[in-house]
Parts: C-alpha cells; sequence; structure tokens
C-alpha cells in the first residue's frame, strides 16, 4: 500500500461504490464498509482475492483486474475516508464486552483487544484491521467463515484459531459489541 494516491483511487472506486458506497460507508451489512481502514490492510485483501487466497463470488471478479498500483490508490482513497459510526443490539453488548476485552479463558478464545485495540481501531504496524463501527452481520459472517476455515488468509492461523473455540452465541455477541464501538 506504500505509493498509494488517494486522488486518483477516488476515480478508480466508481465500480466498488455500488456495494461499498461512494464514501466506504456501505448501507447493506452484509457489505463491509471499507472508510477508516488501514489502507495495508485494504491493500492486502485485495491482492489476495486477486490470487484466490480469499474468496467471495461478488469480490474476487473485482480484483481481478486490479495492478498493484490501483490497489495502493484504491486502498489510499477508502482509508482516506471517515467512517460512519455502527449500531449495536444492546441485549447483546455486555457478552460482547466480556468476550472482546477478555476473551474466555476456560475455552481459550483469546482477547480481541490484544490485537484489535480496545477501542477497535486496530494496528497498522502488525496489519491488525480495524473493527469500530463494522457491520454486524459481516462480522458475524467472517468469524463464522474463519471458524469453518473457509476464510484462510490470516497469517499464523490468528483468526481461524481464535474463531474455532468461539460459540454462536459469542460470535453474535461480539459482532453486535463490535458494530458500536
Ligand atoms: C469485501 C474492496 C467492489 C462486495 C471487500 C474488501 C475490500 C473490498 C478491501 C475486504 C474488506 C475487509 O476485509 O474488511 C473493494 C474495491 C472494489 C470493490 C476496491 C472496487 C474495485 C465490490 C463490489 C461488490 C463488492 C462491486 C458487490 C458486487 C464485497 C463483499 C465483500 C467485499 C460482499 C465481503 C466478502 C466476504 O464476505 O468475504 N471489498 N470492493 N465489492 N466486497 Fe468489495
Ligand atoms: C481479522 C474479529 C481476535 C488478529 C479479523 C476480522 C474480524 C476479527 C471480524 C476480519 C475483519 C474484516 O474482514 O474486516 C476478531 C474477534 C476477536 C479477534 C471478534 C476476539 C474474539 C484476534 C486476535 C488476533 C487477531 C487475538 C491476534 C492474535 C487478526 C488479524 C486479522 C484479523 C491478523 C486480519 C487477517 C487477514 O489478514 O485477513 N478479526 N478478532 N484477531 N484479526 Fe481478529
Amino acid at each position: 500500500a506504500e505509493g498509494g494516491n488517494a486522488e486518483a483511487g477516488k476515480t478508480k472506486s466508481a465500480t466498488c461504490a455500488a456495494c461499498h458506497g461512494a464514501d466506504g460507508n456501505s448501507v447493506n451489512p452484509e457489505w463491509p464498509k471499507l472508510a477508516g481502514q488501514h489502507p495495508s490492510y485494504i491493500a492486502k485483501q485485495l491482492a489476495n482475492f486477486k490470487e484466490d487466497a480469499r474468496v467471495n463470488p461478488s469480490m474476487s471478479p473485482m480484483a481481478k483486474p486490479l495492478s498493484e498500483q490501483d490497489m495502493a490508490d484504491l486502498a489510499a482513497y477508502f482509508s482516506s475516508q471517515a467512517a460512519k459510526p455502527g449500531e449495536a443490539d444492546q441485549t447483546k453488548v455486555a457478552l460482547g464486552e466480556q468476550m472482546y476485552k477478555g476473551g474466555n479463558n476456560a475455552t481459550g478464545v483469546a482477547a480481541c483487544a490484544a490485537c484489535h485495540g480496545p477501542t477497535g481501531a486496530g494496528n497498522p504496524a502488525s496489519n491488525f484491521p480495524a473493527l469500530n463501527g463494522q457491520h454486524a452481520t459481516y462480522i458475524k459472517n467472517q468469524l463464522n467463515a474463519f471458524r469453518k476455515g473457509e476464510r484462510a488468509n490470516d497469517a499464523g492461523k490468528m483468526m481461524r484459531n481464535v474463531a474455532a473455540k468461539m460459540t454462536d452465541a459469542e460470535i453474535e455477541a461480539v459482532a453486535e459489541y463490535i458494530a458500536g464501538l
């Protein structure tokens, strides 16, 4: 994602806008918000879709024609946009907060905050993505995909190891908590 140009990325993002929103704030909760995400993480995902290390019927064909420069420019554009806050189901955030900050010692689930940060801002130096304000439905889909091993582009199985030990109720709750961060 080095050398990305946000202005050039804006021009190239016209085809992305239908799903992710012109400013990277998608409306459909199955389509991730990209606004404010770290550029290095966005570029990594695009490269992963292009090389089939991550697969999705909507997204994979979009990534195929992109050059390295396109990916860097698109990443620079979407990361420069302001993320709109999300909304959490308040009946689920108590368990979600407990999972997010403390994990589950009994079953060996690591605390999300250790990598994604206490406010969900992630850590660009380690390419840990920002999660704060993301759609709960999208978060839930990703955790289920990691749990089943259908998404396997996490270096060192970092996310697959976490998700494998989570229950449906824990996934649901932590997704709601993250949406409200
Ligand atoms: C996921 C970028 C076009 C639907 C993603 C992700 C990125 C991205 C970076 C991963 C986000 C994350 O991991 O948080 C782009 C760019 C596009 C584009 C730069 C234009 C070149 C589209 C279009 C659609 C779409 C047109 C709908 C037809 C999706 C979906 C996912 C996704 C459904 C989630 C896939 C999954 O569940 O694993 N996109 N996108 N994208 N995008 Fe796009
Ligand atoms: C990615 C949630 C714990 C490292 C993700 C994603 C979600 C997530 C939803 C996908 C983001 C997206 O597609 O935009 C969680 C939750 C956790 C947790 C709910 C606690 C239960 C951890 C821990 C680590 C970690 C403990 C570090 C050891 C990562 C990394 C990625 C990621 C490296 C990016 C993988 C890639 O490159 O595609 N996490 N996470 N996460 N998480 Fe976690």
